[in-house]
């Protein structure tokens, strides 16, 4: 049994019936993540490019001498590149999503052709080998997009924990947070109008079907994300509009009428509560930088 069964047929059985949300990113559902960067009411990707187009110049200052960049979860290309300057010699993209990322990496190649490219499909919550990395370079990790609000419970601090080990004391980690504000522009922001948050989460029965031949009809379900105020939380539901079985390997599951399954977590935080965060996974708050509406923090972080 593989890790995507295993994880499917726990999810499941649960109560609130949960899938991981790596599981969305096949080729297909890292293209409809793009898309969902590109629409008007997906705030997130806007301020965080706003943050890093801020903060660009002060990136040679803060930093001499050789840079080595990490980008974890890195995805597309689009927010690296604002930061990549002279001084950056070698970039690793970390990342599930094979194809999407070697792709990004061929468009980043293309603008920095002296940049050294390197990319590493890896999942991140499992320890990842840095070996190649230069030890005379200044490394500096990202991990963007609010990736750090996917986790569920606790596993943000394992995830931290797990990352500050792969890091030395020359070592620095930004980190993009999603702030929290006004309830109806998170519900907005993943409910978008065009319907490509529904998409991407759809998607999943696509890769589903492909993986465990379930037969799943696409059109039996339905998405809807929804912030939990006190969580603090956007969570995403795929929900089975008929009572439906199926197997995932040997295991029957039954989707009643109606039943929702959690496909997406989105956490948001204050500064103080993100701060509290990443003090427990073994990090130093060093600065933070928002867009003009503060919707959104840079944070910057050292172990
Ligand atoms: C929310 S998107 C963010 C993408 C990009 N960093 C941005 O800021 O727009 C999450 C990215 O992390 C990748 N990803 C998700 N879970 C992962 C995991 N467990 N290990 C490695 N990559 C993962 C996805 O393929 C996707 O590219």
């Amino acid at each position: 049994m593989d890790e995507f069964e295993k994880d499917l047929i726990k999810g499941l059985s649960k109560k609130n019936k949960v899938i991981p949300s790596k599981y969305h990113y096949d080729y297909q559902g890292s293209k409809y993540f793009e898309k969902i960067t590109r629409q008007k009411e997906y705030y997130p990707t806007r301020k965080e490019k706003e943050i890093l187009k801020k903060i660009k110049n002060k990136i040679p200052k803060m930093f001499k001498g050789n840079l080595a960049f990490c980008e974890i979860g890195s995805g597309a290309e689009d927010k690296i590149k604002i930061l990549i300057n002279e001084n950056v010699k070698l970039y690793f993209p970390i990342d599930i999503s094979k194809k999407f990322i070697i792709n990004a990496s061929k468009k980043l190649k293309k603008i920095h052709p002296r940049l050294i490219i390197k990319p590493i499909i890896a999942d991140y919550n499992k320890p990842f080998s840095l070996k190649k990395f230069n030890n005379n370079f200044t490394k500096i990790f990202f991990f963007l997009g609010s990736s750090i609000g996917n986790f569920h419970p606790n596993d943000d601090v394992k995830f931290l924990k797990n990352l500050s080990k792969c890091m030395d004391k020359k070592s620095y980690l930004f980190v993009g947070v999603d702030l929290i504000k006004k309830q109806s522009i998170i519900n907005k922001a993943y409910n978008d109008k065009a319907g490509y948050t529904a998409k991407f989460s759809l998607n999943l029965i696509n890769i589903i079907n492909k993986k465990f031949k379930c037969g799943l009809d696409i059109n039996n379900f339905f998405y809807k994300g929804v912030y939990n105020k006190r969580k603090k939380s956007l969570q995403g539901f795929l929900i089975s509009k008929v009572k439906q079985s199926f197997k995932i390997g040997s295991k029957k599951i039954t989707l009643k009428k109606n039943e929702k399954t959690q496909v997406e977590v989105s956490n948001k935080f204050t500064p103080k509560s993100f701060i509290s965060l990443v003090n427990r996974g073994n990090f130093k708050f060093i600065s933070y930088w928002t867009d003009k509406q503060g919707y959104f923090g840079l944070f910057l972080l050292k172990k």
